[in-house]
């Protein structure tokens, strides 16, 4: 593979000054040109989880979050989960990063993509995106995937899983997709490329433009020049998942395990001597199924079971605790000054009487309005911080989380 040294006055896209303000939670019932001039809850009545939307002009005057070579940086990093896909004379092929910033090939080259996923945790802007479509819960939003490809580039014809909202950020790509029913994959491949294509609809997205895909929609995009796409992706559980990662929390928590009955050992005085020694024993499958009948939980179990699974940091998730935090007093000052924000990493979520920040639990405090709407808001203005410092114990847990790393002191960069 041709190598490219990294030249940093080469950077093709800008990076946007996204205003603050902008990150603010969209509001259900306002029009919005994101969404077409409809509003969120049009969107996900009409739309979410139902059918394709184009949207020209969602975002008229973007720009990529990251540029080119910056992008190429992120992609260097351990914390960032990066992929290359190429494709040269029909053979596709697929590396997973970090890469050495000189393992990338030449820009000149056609036909390759460079996908960085959760950019969002590392740049404001990226999350400043993500925020946009906030009209959908926390819960459900994932991650902003950054790719960028040069002429001819893409990762062929798949379907995705999950929602998706492919937001052209810099050049243009030709998307194409399908309804169609046969997903077969083509076999011996290193990425999921649908065997048959059949394309229905076809579309060249400019910069602003974005296309929203519901699950399992096949869609095939290919840069038309040098491209760069913003993936706005989501998470949705299996069952399977659901069901697993319930039970273990439930043990985990005493629940199942340290109760008397779920101690309790395995009995089995009525085992008769066996011929068939590697038979499993009817007795001990009928015992499984009737423990499983015994589990019991309660609605408070499905909330903390949720909370802290969906605030769980991803595994790759680093905080950055500050090397030297101010002391409490000039931390509130500073936050009385220019207010508080959430990491770009800090996941805090509530339910009616506890709330999750980073997978851990606790009540709701008295106060409990400060809370909910830095969990929605993400921030928390210096005027209205002074307001709400009278609350000692508001001022010492966001002074914690400051120290951890999960909080940071002033307004976006
Ligand atoms: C891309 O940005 O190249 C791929 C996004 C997708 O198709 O899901
Ligand atoms: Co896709």
């Amino acid at each position: 593979m041709p190598k490219r040294p990294l030249d940093h006055r080469a950077g093709t896209a800008t990076t946007s000054d996204l205003p603050a303000a902008l990150a603010a939670p969209p509001s259900p019932d306002s029009p919005t040109p994101l969404l077409g001039g409809l509003t969120p809850s049009q969107f996900m009545r009409r739309y979410w989880q139902k059918k394709p939307l184009l949207i020209r002009g969602a975002i008229p005057d973007v720009a990529a979050p990251l540029s080119r070579d910056a992008l190429f940086e992120l992609a260097t990093s351990e914390d960032a989960e990066s992929r290359l896909v190429s494709h040269a004379r029909g053979r596709w092929s697929l590396e997973h990063g970090p890469f050495d910033s000189d393992a990338l090939p030449s820009v000149k080259r056609r036909e390759w993509t460079l996908l960085v996923q959760g950019a969002d945790l590392h740049d404001d802007r990226a999350r400043a995106l993500l925020d946009r479509f906030r009209f959908v819960p926390d819960a459900r939003l994932d991650a902003l995937m950054i790719s960028y490809a040069t002429d001819g580039g893409g990762v062929g014809p798949h379907f995705d899983s999950y929602d998706v909202f492919l937001l052209q950020v810099h050049g243009k790509r030709r998307w194409r997709i399908s309804a169609q029913r046969d997903l077969t994959l083509k076999p011996g491949l290193p990425l999921k490329v649908l065997q048959h294509f059949e394309p229905e609809q076809e579309w060249l997205l400019e910069p602003g433009d974005m296309l929203y895909l519901p699950p399992h929609i096949a869609h095939d995009g290919i840069a038309q020049g040098e491209c760069m796409t913003c993936s706005i992706g989501f998470r949705a559980p299996s069952a399977n998942e659901l069901i697993g990662q319930f039970l273990y929390y439930l043990a985990e928590r005493g629940e199942l395990a340290h109760s008397p009955a779920g101690e309790r050992l395995y009995r089995d005085p009525r085992q008769s001597a066996v011929a068939h020694p590697a038979e499993l024993p009817a007795a001990m499958i009928a015992e499984l199924g009737a423990i499983l009948a015994r589990v019991k939980w309660t609605q408070r179990d499905l909330v903390s079971f949720l909370g802290s699974y969906l605030s769980e940091p991803k595994p790759q998730v680093v905080f950055d605790a500050p090397d030297r935090p101010l002391a409490e007093a000039a931390f509130i000052r500073r936050a009385q000054a220019s207010g508080v924000r959430l990491d770009n990493k800090t996941a805090l979520l509530y339910g009616a009487r506890t709330y999750f920040i980073n997978g851990e639990e606790s009540a709701l405090p008295r106060s409990r309005k400060w809370l909910c709407e830095l969990a929605d808001t993400r921030r928390i203005e210096g005027k209205r911080f002074v307001t709400l410092s009278t609350d000692e114990s508001m001022t010492a847990l966001l002074y914690e989380w400051y120290c951890a790393g999960w909080v940071r002191v002033g307004a976006f960069s």
